[in-house]
């Protein structure tokens, strides 16, 4: 099934595999902050990224919204359609904390009254710097069109997600999604969505429970993403 490495990101790897235009996913135990410059690991680590996303993109689903997702696959791996990433991380911030708030001097935890969606050129050599929407035409990344439609599904998505969060205790502050185009053009969420790209406070103690752990030294990082898991199962199927 798994057949020739097409690429080694950060914290997965995609192969190649003998269905035409279906891809695997293998997540790695692998941890890393700012730009790589801090590395980490822990065991399990795959797998929990693995089970959150699948849980998520399926809840999604049901939602109606689109995903690269077709089915899982042993502990740690997932089959995909095969999307062309657009090089562009989609954030969006309910609550503010890390860079924005940082950048306009704002202390973490200002709730907004409306979701913050950003574009950042999805480019580790630059360090995935801010884009704004004209930035984004003018690097001939996406059409007018596209970024409409990604906006729109990133606010569908937020929506949704909060409510998965919410309904399990935690506050939805922050998440980073990318997209993907299928060969006949459709846009689809692709990638991941897990403690790595989320930020994610428990409603009743703010203690956080996703990456800032490992980026910030907070410790407990693995037993953070293995909670955000066991509360999820517990609740969506
Ligand atoms: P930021 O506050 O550092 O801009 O991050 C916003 C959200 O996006 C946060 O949940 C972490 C996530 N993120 C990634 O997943 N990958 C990245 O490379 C960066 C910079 C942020
Ligand atoms: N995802 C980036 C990295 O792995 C940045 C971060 O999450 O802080 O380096």
């Amino acid at each position: 099934m798994k057949k020739t490495l097409l690429y080694e990101g950060k914290a997965k790897k995609i192969y190649e595999t003998d269905q035409p235009h279906v891809v695997l996913v293998e997540y790695k135990n692998s941890l890393t902050a700012f730009n790589a410059l801090k590395k980490g690991e822990f065991e399990g680590k795959g797998q929990i990224n693995r089970d959150v996303t699948s849980l998520i993109f399926r809840e999604l689903t049901k939602s109606g919204i689109p995903t690269h997702w077709i089915q899982d696959v042993g502990l740690t791996e997932m089959l995909v359609h095969q999307v062309s990433i657009i090089p562009i991380e989609v954030v969006v911030r309910n609550i503010l904390a890390g860079s924005t708030a940082k950048k306009f001097g704002i202390n973490e935890g200002k709730v907004l009254h409306k979701p913050l969606v950003e574009f950042y050129y999805k480019n580790d050599n630059l360090q995935d710097p801010f884009m704004s929407d004209d930035q984004a035409l003018m690097m001939g990344i996406v059409i007018e069109k596209d970024i409409a439609e990604m906006k729109d599904l990133a606010l569908k998505i937020n929506e949704q997600l909060k409510m998965i969060f919410e309904k399990i205790g935690i506050r939805l502050v922050d998440f980073k999604i990318e997209f993907g185009k299928k060969l006949n053009g459709q846009i689809v969420l692709a990638d991941e969505i897990t403690p790595d790209c989320c930020r994610l406070w428990d409603v009743k103690t703010n203690e956080k429970l996703d990456k800032d752990r490992f980026r910030r030294d907070l410790g407990y990082v693995k037993e953070s993403y293995e909670e955000v898991l066991q509360r999820l199962k517990g609740s969506v199927q």
